[in-house]
This record gives structure tokens, C-alpha cells and sequence, in this order.
């Protein structure tokens, strides 16, 4: 373990291993089990997944390598290392505001993130006690509607879920963090694949794989890209300072393109894995493929009323863990920043931090219709603009000395540079405007 670089944060990963599991816990989450399936189905299957995968390689890849190398070059949080660096090159202090929209939209995301949480929180007993058992498509639906109706229950479990939130970032990242990551994301992997090979035997793999792979490109327009970028930086969990964040806890060993690489192809393989879990259903099943934020919590359940109740029991305890992994990294943004710029301590600004959280995620619990709004408004609009923020950051404003000294020299550094400097902002920007345009204009 290399000693901490001196100034700034005190606290780093413990291991590379640690590291890697914070980070693909991160990433791999709701967005991959829950957010890409509906949103996949929603956006034309195949076609909508070619898009998703270009944005990954494009933009979101660049950014979480930039947002990698601005936060270790930084070790603060990143509002401070933001100001940090434009006082030292001497350039704009305005852009803090970067930092402060990357913190709002990660809250955002945190506040609505709980609420979808406390779903999946409540389905492990209703699995484990065989309440499945012989659902079909109908029942199943009318099963999630009750669920969520059920106001009270799903505000103890949001409640429940933010309360270990702040019990785990409370105890710092070492400590905390890194510590349940390590457990709870290589059990998540073994679950996961046990429950795609059940999905190939069982449902219609046939049209999944038809789905999945014979894109039909006449369903590509600005919405669908716009979507799949949206869900490119949501399951990547770039764009909102969260990797910056993150990159400021590592130590100068760490090979950072390496690692970005590695999280982002884990994530992608996670989201395709998740589709395969869940296309044979909906398909084999007679569900409807663009059923939206339901989808997940009616296709599973559907399985595994086929099954032993603990399989069901186990896998959402399991999507629990890999929720729990991404919400502590949406929290310890705001955390980090008390503790940074407020001189709050982390107990005291992930208690009072919890407590405004939960007062915002109420309001999800009695209007569901409000999750879907939060959703677009940080997934789809503030983390792309985050990514053209950070983009023209780490591509304009940091000098290239820093990056290449964070990225290293060569070709890639190159490559990297040309991307954040202009595939990025104008690339992004353009589907913003065309797909909010389209979206919302004439
Ligand atoms: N990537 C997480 C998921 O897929 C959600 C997330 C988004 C976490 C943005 C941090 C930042 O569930």
C-alpha cells in the first residue's frame, strides 16, 4: 500500500481488490437489473442496446476515465478538488458549479434510488414465504400494484435501507464502503449467474435472442439515443462527481484506464446478463416488454413462483446488495463534501444528510409518478450534462501535464483527449437539445 499523498483526503482504499468492488458496486446496480431492462424494452430492444454500448465506448468511458484522474489528482471531494485546481492553473472558479450540479443530480438520484430500494427490500420476504408461488403475468402485476400501494411498509423499508446508508458512509470509505463492497458484490456475481442459466432454460430464448441481437434499426431516433445515453452514464455512474469522488480515495498505483475498463465492461455485461434474466420472461410469458419501471418487480417474480421460495428470496436480497453499493456512492458525495468544506464530521453529515434525504423520498413513496420525472431529469438530462461539463474540464481547463500524468502518455491519452475535448461536448450536447427537442417540442 503506497502512503497517502499529502493534503486532502486521508482515507484511501485499502486494496486494489476493495477498490474494484466499491467502484463496479458503484456502477453495477438498479440500473442494470431495474433501469436498463424496462428502458431497454421501452426504446426497441436490440436497436436501443447497439446505441447503449456506443455510448459507453464513446462517452461514458472517456468521462469516468477523466473523472478517475480528476479526483486522485485532486484527493479532496470534488467541489474541493474542482476549486482546487482552478486556483492553482488560474482558471474560472465558476466552475464549481459543475461540481454543485453533480452534487444536486446525485442526490436527486440517491432520493428517488431509496424509494426503488425499499421495493426490492420489500419482495425478500415476500419471496422467501412462497408468495409467488403460481404467479402468472396478471397476478404478478397486481402483486407489484399492491406492493407499492402500500405506503407505510415501503417508507419503514426506505427508511430501513437509507438508515444502514448512513450507518456504512458513517464509517468511512475504508472502512465502510470498501468493506461491504468486498462482501456483498462477488456474492452478488455467483447469484447472478445461476439465474441466467435458469432464465436460458426456462424461457423463450429464442425470441430474446431475436430481441437482443437482430437490431431494427428503423426504431434508432434522438429519443431512443437520447435514452441510451441517459442509461450509458445512470449505469455507468458517471457524470455527477460520484467517480470523481471516488478517484480521490486512490492511491497512485492504481492503473486507472485499466480500471475504468474493467468496471465499464463488468457493468455492460451485468445489463446485457440482466436482459437475458429477463427478456425469456416477458417473453415466454406473455408480458409486455415496455411495461416501464415495473418490469423487474413483475417479470421475477413470475420465475420464481416456479421455484424453491429461497432462490427468489436469495436473488432480491442480492439486487438489495447491489442497490446498497451504488446508493452509499450517491450519498458519500454530499457526505464528503460537509466533511470537506463544512468541517462536518462524517457521522454528524451522514446522519443530518439521511435525514433531509428521507423527508424528499416521502414525497416518492406517495407519488410514484414523481420517480419517473426524478429519473429523467438526473439520468437523462443532468448526468449528460455533467459528462460535457467534465468533458470540457478535463479536456480544456485541467492541463494536459495532469491528465497525462494521471492516464499516462501515448496513444490513448490522445484518444481520451480528442473525445473529452470534442466527441463529448458537441456530441452530447447535440443529442440533449435534439432529444429533449423531440421529446417534448412541436
Ligand atoms: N450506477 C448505479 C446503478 O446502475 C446508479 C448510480 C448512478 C450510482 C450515478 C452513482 C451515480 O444502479
Amino acid at each position: 500500500m503506497t502512503a497517502p499523498i499529502s493534503g486532502g483526503k486521508s482515507d484511501h482504499w485499502g486494496s486494489r481488490f476493495g477498490f474494484i468492488m466499491a467502484a463496479v458496486g458503484s456502477s453495477v446496480g438498479l440500473g442494470n437489473l431495474w433501469r436498463f431492462p424496462y428502458t431497454a424494452g421501452e426504446n426497441g430492444g436490440s436497436a436501443f442496446i447497439l446505441v447503449y454500448i456506443l455510448a459507453i465506448l464513446l462517452f461514458g468511458l472517456p468521462v469516468l476515465m477523466a473523472e478517475y484522474a480528476v479526483g486522485r489528482h485532486g484527493q479532496r471531494s470534488s467541489i474541493a478538488t474542482i476549486r482546487k485546481i482552478t486556483t492553482e492553473e488560474k482558471k474560472p472558479g465558476a466552475w464549481v458549479i459543475m461540481g454543485w450540479i453533480g452534487a444536486f443530480a446525485s442526490l436527486l438520484l440517491f432520493s428517488f434510488y431509496i424509494v426503488i430500494s425499499a421495493w426490492v427490500f420489500d419482495f425478500i420476504p415476500q419471496a422467501f414465504t412462497g408468495k409467488f408461488v403460481g404467479f402468472d403475468a396478471v397476478a404478478s402485476n397486481a402483486n407489484f400494484e399492491t406492493t407499492i400501494g402500500n405506503r407505510l411498509e415501503i417508507w419503514l423499508y426506505t427508511a430501513a435501507f437509507l438508515a444502514l446508508n448512513v450507518l456504512v458512509v458513517a464509517r468511512g470509505v475504508r472502512g465502510g464502503i470498501e468493506r461491504a463492497s468486498e462482501i456483498l458484490m462477488p456474492a452478488f456475481f455467483i447469484m447472478l449467474l445461476g439465474m441466467v442459466g435458469f432464465g436460458l432454460f426456462t424461457g423463450d430464448a429464442a425470441a430474446t435472442a431475436k430481441f437482443l441481437f437482430q437490431p431494427d434499426f428503423s426504431k434508432i431516433n434522438f429519443q431512443v439515443v437520447l435514452a441510451a445515453l441517459g442509461q450509458a452514464f445512470f449505469s455507468l455512474s458517471v457524470g455527477s462527481c460520484v467517480m470523481m469522488t471516488y478517484g480521490a480515495y486512490l492511491t497512485r498505483k492504481t492503473n486507472i484506464p485499466a480500471n475504468a475498463g474493467l468496471v465499464a465492461s463488468t457493468d455492460t455485461f451485468v445489463a446485457l446478463i440482466a436482459g437475458f434474466a429477463i427478456f425469456p420472461i416477458v417473453f415466454g410469458f406473455g408480458l409486455n416488454q415496455a411495461a416501464g419501471p415495473g418490469l423487474f418487480f413483475v417479470t421475477m417474480p413470475v420465475v420464481f413462483g416456479q421455484l424453491p421460495a429461497f432462490v427468489g428470496g436469495i436473488f432480491f436480497t442480492l439486487a438489495l446488495f447491489a442497490a446498497f453499493t451504488s446508493a452509499v456512492s450517491l450519498f458519500e458525495v454530499g457526505v464528503s463534501w460537509l466533511e470537506d468544506q463544512r468541517g462536518i464530521g462524517r457521522v454528524k453529515g451522514a446522519i443530518g444528510l439521511g435525514v433531509v434525504l428521507l423527508l424528499i423520498a416521502t414525497a416518492y413513496v406517495f407519488d410514484g409518478a414523481l420517480i419517473d420525472t426524478a429519473s429523467f431529469i438526473s439520468g437523462d438530462l443532468l448526468l449528460p450534462l455533467g459528462g460535457v461539463l467534465i468533458g470540457i474540464f478535463a479536456g480544456w481547463v485541467v492541463p494536459k501535464r495532469i491528465m497525462a500524468a494521471e492516464l499516462g502518455e501515448g496513444l490513448l491519452l490522445e484518444v481520451v483527449l480528442f473525445l473529452l475535448r470534442f466527441v463529448i461536448p458537441i456530441g452530447i450536447s447535440g443529442i440533449l437539445i435534439v432529444g429533449v427537442y423531440s421529446k417534448f417540442g412541436a
